[in-house]
């Protein structure tokens, strides 16, 4: 025992707490008291892993699969992936081009780690997943917030972004289908930015993890356009396994890239966590390459939520929700609501209206003023349609009370 107070690095101070997942311990704390809590903060699947990935876990680990792999990921998985790359997305690459990863979070965080440094400026849309800001922060470089278009599936706004760059951006995030609005940028909105990293030697980041949950058209990858066009941007592709197999707890995820920028993310990760689990790499292999048919099931489950949870958010009075084109949130304007009263206290901010549809009607939802988009609500379709059903009517009730 030391009677010294911890004095800790100031990067902890410098570093937002997921708040995500805070709002999903809120929700299991009320639900072990008792409380019928409906939670429309989950960021992942309901559904479980498919079966057939499940056992090629468990052959894995019978077959001795249990100890480190390559720092980048297996060889067999990397080719697996660069199958798929080229299969789905219509990209070739090499497996010396491919780094797998705990999760494609660590890939995204590897990729800030390589390419900036303090005096950087990276510029991160808004709504943001909340953990764009903190990779760039993470790297010692700074967030450039720049504004998006709601009526336009949430596409950046170029009039923004031209007032905001300066000579030291060095970077861009893109994420297409988006968390947490679900928009799904255009190709011409694609195109307009990669012209733009290309021109001012900006790398692009483009997580794709939500590619197979796109309901309205066809997903096309960034680096697909950068290629077909010769628009000659650096790209760098992060994706999932996570929820596109209803993987999240088995970690992972990959990049591809240059084959430099990806030994560089490799050598991070070797220092840091050596390697994605052995088992998941060898359940991912059997994911990509196998059947898909469970993957097109929950894509068509979701739209049908999609579709449900926005007509009733629109059928309360005042509040507008643009319909996303892809992943499985919506994301609800309910700036009306803010400043109003309730119990005589002011609503201040999404956090308070949240915080105000919890505390009265046991409905956990997530603030948007935590993704950069004051006034805003995220609602999770990861739930069945009675409780999407019992849920925004019980948010109604809430609103509606409010003077
Ligand atoms: C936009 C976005 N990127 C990346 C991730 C991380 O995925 P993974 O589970 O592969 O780390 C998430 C997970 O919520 C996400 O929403």
């Amino acid at each position: 025992m030391t009677s010294h107070p911890v004095k800790f690095a100031n990067r902890v101070a410098r570093v937002k707490p997921s708040f995500t997942l805070e709002m999903a311990s809120r929700a299991a704390e009320m639900r072990s008291q008792g409380i019928d809590v409906i939670n429309f903060s989950v960021g992942e699947p309901d559904f479980n892993t498919p079966e057939h990935i499940i056992a090629a876990g468990k052959t894995a680990m019978d077959e001795g699969y249990t100890k480190y792999t390559a720092g980048a990921g297996m060889i067999e998985l990397r080719q697996a992936i660069c199958d798929k790359l080229k299969r789905e997305n219509g990209v070739d690459y090499t497996p010396v081009e491919i780094l797998v990863s705990n999760g494609e979070k660590q890939s995204l965080y590897n990729a800030c780690q390589v390419l900036f440094d303090k005096g950087d400026e990276v510029v991160v849309f808004a709504p943001y997943w909340v953990s764009f800001p903190e990779f760039v922060r993470l790297a010692d470089a700074e967030p450039i917030i720049v504004g998006t278009l709601p009526h336009k599936q949430f596409e950046a706004d170029f009039d923004d972004l031209e007032k905001k760059v300066t000579e030291n951006v060095k970077g861009v995030i893109v994420n297409s289908p988006s968390n947490p609005t679900g928009g799904v940028w255009s190709s011409e909105a694609l195109i307009r930015l990669l012209n733009l990293a290309a021109k001012r030697n900006w790398t692009v980041i483009s997580d794709e993890c939500y590619e197979r949950l796109v309901f309205d058209g066809e997903f096309i990858s960034a680096e697909k356009l950068n290629r077909d066009y010769n628009i000659g941007a650096r790209v760098v592709t992060c994706m999932s396994l996570s929820k596109t197999y209803a993987m999240t707890g088995w970690r992972i995820g990959y990049a591809a890239g240059d084959e430099a920028i990806i030994k560089a993310m490799s050598k991070i990760q070797g220092q840091t966590t050596s390697c994605a689990n052995s088992i998941g790499q060898r359940a991912a292999i059997v994911a990509l390459s196998g059947d898909q048919q469970p993957v097109e099931e929950m894509r068509i489950k979701f739209r049908k939520r999609r579709d449900l949870m926005v007509s009733l958010l629109n059928e309360i009075p005042n509040v507008t929700c643009v319909m996303p084109g892809g992943a499985f949130y919506a994301f609800p304007d309910l700036s009306h609501y803010i400043g109003k009263k309730a119990n005589g206290k002011i609503i201040q901010d999404s956090f308070d209206l949240s915080e105000y549809i919890l505390n009265l009607e046991s409905v956990v939802t997530v603030p948007g003023d935590g993704f950069g988009a004051p006034g805003h609500i995220r609602f999770s379709c990861a739930t069945d349609r009675d409780t999407i059903r019992r849920g925004i009517s019980k948010v109604a009730n809430a609103l509606k009370q409010l003077d």
